[in-house]
């Protein structure tokens, strides 16, 4: 008998994207600005009373969120960002080592992590040759034991969506004892009007649940705040798991903040937007293949040259995020930077 879980040895790890001194970081998805002043401003407030806990049930927070989505605040549970949430669906959801999650592959790295913490069984469904979620191959998948779907639209690393057609045939077809979480970690980033939007099916689905967050668009990742919004039964379910006082004061205190400046942090996606395109149709032009991209960075399929291509943005000063042997994930960032990047990926020869 071993001190520890037997299965952590094969845990595998999360790769964090290296942040690396006097290089440019495009390898976590971040947004490049800072946090807008009034935010700064609140997170300052709310460090005068760093003495005290957080407020355990995220009132204010939740209740700002109720207003904007405009949903009742019993359907929304707040987390210690997104990737807590998803931790969290897995511990409200499977019980027994039999039961499984389902995800498309490639797709978030976090979501095989937190399957095997939770117990349960993680089951893929490879993307398909669009580097799109295989909706049809998932809904086939589906068994008796499939407690959990986690759908992320736009997927990373690929930057691909579902559509509303394919997301409501999916959950048309399937059981309703299967919950199903729509991860939207970049929906603010999405233009295609034909993507899915999951809060516009959660009065339909309660088997549906949506997951957002603070750190992209809203320029906290550091703060660590996202949320779920679905049925008050399964927000409740999700509070019950969370380990309490997880989302710390500056982080409420900041995403509300945020929230009141969301016009103007908004605002700053429509350059990533332009950028992307302008990025995409570079490397495009000079062969990589680059599915379109509804998010904050692109994919370019890269197959064995993964790990070199990396490799030579770094010598360029450039760190990007490569899955070897699939591909490599860059986030779009300021034209200056994304410049940088295109020289460095430009002058690449394998
Ligand atoms: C698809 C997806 N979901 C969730 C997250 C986690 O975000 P958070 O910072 O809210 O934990 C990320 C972060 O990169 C992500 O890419």
């Amino acid at each position: 008998m071993s001190l520890l879980r037997a299965d952590l040895e094969r845990l595998p790890a999360y790769v964090p994207g290296r942040t690396i001194p006097g290089a440019i970081k495009l390898a976590s998805n971040e947004v490049t600005l800072p946090p807008t002043p009034p935010v700064l401003a609140a997170i300052a407030g709310a460090a005068a009373a760093g003495n005290r806990y957080p407020d355990l049930a995220v009132t204010t927070l939740s209740e700002r969120l109720a207003e904007a989505l405009k949903v009742d605040g019993s359907r929304i549970a707040v987390g210690c960002g997104s990737v807590s949430l998803c931790q969290q669906l897995v511990q409200a959801t499977c019980l027994e080592p039999a039961e499984e999650v389902l995800f498309a592959w490639r797709s978030f790295e976090a979501y095989p992590i937190v399957t095997q913490i939770g117990g349960a069984t993680a089951r893929t469904v490879a993307l398909d040759s669009d580097f799109r979620h295989d909706i049809d191959a998932m809904a086939a998948v589906v068994g008796p034991r499939t407690r959990l779907v986690m759908i992320c639209s736009p997927n990373n690393p690929t930057g691909t969506v579902v559509t509303r057609d394919e997301l409501e045939r999916f959950l048309g077809s399937l059981r309703s004892d299967v919950l199903v979480a729509m991860d939207e970690a970049y929906y603010e980033f999405i233009t295609d009007p034909a993507a899915a939007n999951g809060l516009d099916l959660i009065d339909t689905y309660p088997n549906l649940v949506v997951l957002r967050t603070f750190s992209k668009a809203y320029r906290l990742a550091a703060l660590r705040v996202g949320y779920a919004v679905g049925s008050p039964g399964v927000a409740t379910a999700l509070r019950k798991v969370c380990s309490p006082f997880s989302v710390n004061s500056l982080a409420q205190a900041a995403a509300v903040a945020a929230l009141d400046d969301a016009t103007n942090l908004l605002a700053g996606c429509a350059g990533i937007i332009t950028e992307r395109v302008r990025v995409r149709d570079a490397l495009v032009a000079h062969g990589f293949t680059v599915p379109p991209t509804q998010s904050n960075f692109v994919w370019l399929a890269l197959g064995e040259r993964t790990a070199p291509f990396a490799a030579h943005c770094l010598q360029q000063k450039v760190v990007v995020r490569p899955f070897h042997p699939d591909g490599v994930r860059v986030t779009i960032s300021t034209s200056e930077e994304n410049d940088a990047f295109l020289s460095a990926a430009l002058t690449f020869s394998p």
